[in-house]
C-alpha cells in the first residue's frame, strides 16, 4: 500500500465534493479592493463573506503604513526566529501596546492564529495538568489539545452546568497528579456569533482552581466599549488569565497575539515552539499592525459603524422572520431549513440572481436538515447594502418555503 493512494480514492469529508464545488462554493475566488463589493466570477456582487469588520482591509492610513513598511524594510528583515536573530524593536513595540490595549501586564506576537494556539496550548500544559473546554472550540484549539499528554473534558457548547461537572471531574484527576486545570472557550463563536459565557465561567473560579484560556479572533477589536474584546464586554478581563487575539480579522492583517501576565508571557516566549522554530513576523506586517491597532484606538466611529450595520441588519433579517440563532455579535448566521440540494440552490439564487455572496454551511458541519448562511457586517457595509439583502433574504425564505430549490440541483456550467 502506498501513502498517496487515499489521494485518488477520497479527498475527505470536503474534498469529496470538490468536483461540482472547487471555484464556486470552495476556493472561490474574489477580485478587486477589499470591499462591500467585489468580483466574482467576472460580475460585482455584495459581499457579506469577509472578517474585514472595521473595514481597515483598505483603509487608506493602513494602505500607507502596509506600503512603507514594504518599502523600508521588503518582506525578509528580521531573518530568523524571534529568538535566534529576529527580534526587534518594533515586535517589541506593537507587544507592548497590545498588552496595554487589552488591559494586560505583557503579550507576545504569534505568526499565525491557528498555529500560535496550538502552541499555547501545547506549552502551557503538561502531563499531569487537565484541559477542559467547550464542545464547540475552534480547531486550532482541538488540535493544540492533540498534542496533550494529560486528560481533557469537553463540556457541551456555553452548558455551565455541564462545565461545573466537568471541573469536578478534573479536580478529582488533578488531586491525584498534582496539575492544575486549563479551561479554553473562545469569546465570540465564529459560526453561531453567540458568546462564551465568559461571566459564569469567570464566576466558577470562587469554587475550582483554575486558568482560563479566551480565543477571542472574532472579539478583538468588535466587542467591549473600546474594542478591546469579549472580556471587556462583560468586564471580567482581569479573570481571564490568557487572551488570545488574531490581526486576521478585524486587523485585516495576518499574524496573532497572546496576552496574560508577566511571569506566564515570560514562560511562554520561551517555550511555544511555533515561535522559536520560526521565523519571525516580517517588518511590514508589524508596522502594519501597529497602524490598525492606532486606528482601533483612535477612530471609534469604525466600530460604531459596523455596529450600526449589524444592528441593522440583524434587526431587518429577525423582523423579516429570519433565525438568527444566538448572536450577540457582528457574526450573522441565517438558519433555514432544507436539504443539502436545496443550499446549493439557494446559493446560486443568492450569487447569480441577487449578486450577494456570502458563505454556506451544511451538512455534517451543522446539523442534518439546516442550512446556515453566514453574513458578516462590516463598517464598509452601507444601510443600502443592509436594506437590499434583507429583501433578498425573506424572498429566499419564502422561495424555500414553497419548494421552489427542491427542483433538480444546478449545475455550476448553467450559471
Ligand atoms: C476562533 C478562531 N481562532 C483562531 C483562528 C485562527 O486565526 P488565524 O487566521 O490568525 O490563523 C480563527 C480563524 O479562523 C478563529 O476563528
Amino acid at each position: 500500500m502506498d501513502v498517496f493512494d487515499k489521494c485518488s480514492v477520497n479527498l475527505g469529508p470536503l474534498g469529496q465534493y470538490a468536483d461540482q464545488a472547487e471555484g464556486y462554493f470552495m476556493f472561490p475566488k474574489l477580485e478587486g479592493d477589499i470591499s462591500n463589493k467585489m468580483i466574482f466570477r467576472g460580475k460585482e456582487r455584495l459581499i457579506w463573506s469577509l472578517n474585514n469588520y472595521l473595514g481597515l482591509a483598505n483603509h487608506p492610513e493602513v494602505r500607507k503604513a502596509d506600503t512603507e513598511g514594504a518599502a523600508e524594510y521588503g518582506m525578509a528583515y528580521p531573518m530568523g526566529a524571534r529568538m535566534m536573530s529576529g527580534q526587534t524593536n518594533y515586535h517589541e513595540q506593537l507587544e507592548r501596546e497590545l498588552a496595554a490595549f487589552v488591559k494586560r501586564e505583557s503579550a507576545y506576537l504569534l505568526n499565525y492564529g491557528y498555529q500560535g494556539m496550538v502552541s499555547v496550548i501545547n506549552s502551557i500544559v503538561d502531563r499531569r495538568d487537565v484541559i477542559v473546554y467547550d464542545s464547540e472550540a475552534h480547531a486550532c484549539i482541538i488540535d493544540g489539545m492533540r498534542l496533550h499528554f494529560g486528560k481533557r473534558f469537553v463540556y457541551p457548547h456555553n452548558n455551565i452546568e455541564n462545565l461545573e461537572t466537568q471541573l469536578k471531574r478534573a479536580q478529582r484527576l488533578t488531586e491525584i497528579s498534582g496539575g492544575g486545570i486549563l479551561v479554553i472557550t473562545e469569546g465570540v463563536y465564529g459560526m453561531s456569533g453567540d458568546l462564551g459565557k465568559l461571566k459564569e465561567i469567570v464566576a466558577l473560579k470562587s469554587k475550582f482552581n483554575f486558568r482560563l484560556l479566551v480565543d477571542d479572533a472574532h472579539g478583538f477589536g468588535t466587542m467591549g466599549a473600546t474594542g478591546a474584546g469579549t472580556d471587556e464586554h462583560f468586564g471580567v478581563q482581569k479573570e481571564v488569565d490568557l487572551y488570545f487575539g488574531t490581526f486576521a480579522k478585524s486587523m485585516a492583517g495576518i499574524g496573532a497575539f497572546i496576552a496574560g501576565d508577566h511571569h506566564v508571557i515570560k514562560y511562554l516566549m520561551y517555550n511555544m515552539r511555533s515561535q522559536i522554530f520560526a521565523k519571525s513576523l516580517p517588518m511590514p506586517m508589524v508596522i502594519g499592525a501597529l497602524k490598525r491597532l492606532d486606528l482601533i484606538r483612535t477612530q471609534p466611529e469604525l466600530r460604531e459603524k459596523l455596529w450600526t450595520i449589524v444592528n441593522a441588519l440583524q434587526q431587518g433579517l429577525k423582523k423579516a422572520g429570519l433565525n438568527l440563532g444566538d448572536t450577540e455579535s457582528p457574526v450573522t448566521p441565517v438558519m433555514l431549513n432544507g436539504t443539502v440540494g436545496e443550499a446549493t440552490q439557494i446559493t446560486y439564487d443568492l450569487r447569480e440572481n441577487y449578486n450577494i455572496f456570502c458563505s454556506i454551511v451544511t451538512y455534517p458541519v451543522v446539523p442534518k436538515g439546516v442550512i446556515l448562511l453566514r453574513l458578516i457586517p462590516t463598517s464598509v457595509h452601507t444601510l443600502e447594502d443592509v436594506e437590499y439583502t434583507i429583501k433578498a433574504f425573506k424572498e429566499v425564505k419564502e422561495k424555500l418555503e414553497n419548494h421552489a430549490y427542491s427542483k433538480e440541483m444546478a449545475s455550476i456550467d448553467n450559471v
